[in-house]
């Protein structure tokens, strides 16, 4: 097992009606004023918004506004939060919303806590050594930004999108009513969902040998109970239970514990995402599942026995007679393989895309050169000589995987 800084320092306030606590929550932060951070209207047509703004004042809190936050959220709202913070005097940002809005809030609150421009954070340029505190009412079981330790932001001058992850962007506090997401279109729903296995699937599909027992136990049942409620959502959307037991996920999948003693994983499907969603805009979920399975068959040599553990103990492939996890690779692969596209059958039974064209986008050869440019820059700006933990990547097998992953 290798060592590991284990923290999770947010509170979670998680079931029905909790939202109603916000009030007395942000009290306890002893902050002068909050920037109120959302995104494009969801939340004034749910009318938590008013709900918020209403406990907010029952506790005597002073706010500000900020909405407008966009998916893949965009620098500039970032740089008028802090703008705005800066002239009202705010010291706690409170997220109301998904992802999106907890990375802007985190960005802003970088900004605030930090001179210079907060971009060069992202630019992993400098690392900063602050960030104003925030808080989040959840409103989409998706990136665990509640929990985790990242903030992801799009500069919209070149369509780059950068992650800055340090343990002081962790929230104070996470406030989730699973009834809050009965709103969300399913595709949003679905999308969320295979974010969540992701976060726990790139940690999993590491090189970490031999395989870890509790770690790989919580992972693999985090992914069987995702995926069991996910199907379950796709028909009813208002099962509170299914959405209970996605949310908690979500936070679980992407606070560090189902990495616990693993090498971190590779992440190579979300770097390699993250430049699709940067150029094309498209949903961060779908966007991972379009380019997952490309990845998976062409990182599976390098560690088949993995790739069978997951089609084994997650996706249900069935292990022949006397077979032994690890003793043939040539067993290990078939089996391998069996579970990549068992885990493309699910995706597609939730009405995810496994491939660029059914994700809506068709990138030209140019493109395609710009996108493993991209995620490479993206790479050697963070100081690295490669991308991920299986099987190493250089430039020109990212751009194989966007071959691939065309369709
Ligand atoms: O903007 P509004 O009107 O609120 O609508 C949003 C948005 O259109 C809508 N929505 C959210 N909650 C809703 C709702 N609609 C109806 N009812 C509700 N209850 O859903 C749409 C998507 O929202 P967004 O916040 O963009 O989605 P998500 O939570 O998936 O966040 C995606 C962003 O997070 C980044 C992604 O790259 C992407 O930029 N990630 C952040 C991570 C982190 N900080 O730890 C890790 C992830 O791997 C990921 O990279
Ligand atoms: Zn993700």
């Amino acid at each position: 097992m290798e060592n590991f800084l284990y923290n999770t320092p947010t509170r979670v306030y998680f079931g029905k009606g909790t939202e109603n606590q916000v009030g007395q929550l942000v009290k306890e932060q002893k902050c002068k004023k909050v920037l109120v951070h959302y995104g494009s209207g969801s939340v004034i047509r749910s009318g938590l918004l008013d709900r918020v703004k209403k406990s907010l004042d029952e506790a005597g809190i002073a706010y500000v506004e900020l909405g407008g936050v966009v998916p893949n959220p965009h620098l500039s709202k970032v740089y008028e939060g802090i703008d705005l913070c800066r002239k009202e005097g705010v010291d706690f940002i409170l997220a109301v919303g998904g992802g999106s809005v907890i990375d802007s809030a985190k960005a802003i609150g970088y900004g605030l806590a930090n001179e210079g421009d907060v971009w060069d954070f992202y630019a992993f340029k400098r690392v900063p050594t602050a960030c104003a505190p925030v808080g989040v009412i959840l409103t989409l079981a998706a990136t665990g930004s509640e929990m985790s330790n990242s903030s992801v932001i799009t500069k919209e001058d070149g369509g780059i999108k950068r992650g800055c992850n340090t343990e002081y962007g962790r929230p104070r506090f996470a406030i989730m009513n699973p009834e809050l997401t009965m709103t969300l279109p399913p595709y949003q729903t679905a999308a969320g969902a295979s974010d969540i296995m992701m976060h726990t699937m790139e940690r999993y599909l590491c090189k970490t040998d031999p395989t870890l027992e509790l770690t790989d136990g919580i992972a693999e049942h985090l992914l069987r109970v995702v995926m069991k409620n996910a199907r379950i959502l796709v028909d009813d959307p208002a099962n509170y239970q299914a959405r209970a037991e996605v949310m908690w996920a979500g936070s679980l999948s992407h606070n560090g514990l189902t990495g616990c003693g693993t090498d971190g994983g590779g992440w190579e499907s979300h770097r390699l995402e993250h430049e699709l969603s940067g150029m094309f805009d498209v949903t961060h979920g779908a966007g991972l599942t379009a380019i997952w399975g490309s990845w998976a068959r062409y990182a599976i040599d390098c560690r088949p026995a993995r790739f069978a553990q997951l089609a084994i103990n997650v996706a249900g492939v069935k292990a022949p007679e006397g077979y032994e996890l690890g003793k043939d690779s040539a067993c290990d692969k078939e089996i391998g393989l069996k579970g990549i596209a068992a885990m493309e059958d699910f995706f597609h039974s939730i009405n995810m895309p496994v491939n660029m064209k059914e994700l809506g986008i068709d990138p030209t050869d140019a493109q395609i050169d710009e996108l493993a440019d991209k995620c490479w820059k993206a790479c050697t700006d963070g100081n690295k000589t490669s991308l991920g933990s299986i099987r190493p990547l250089l430039r020109d097998d990212m751009k194989a995987i966007y071959e691939m992953a065309r369709g």
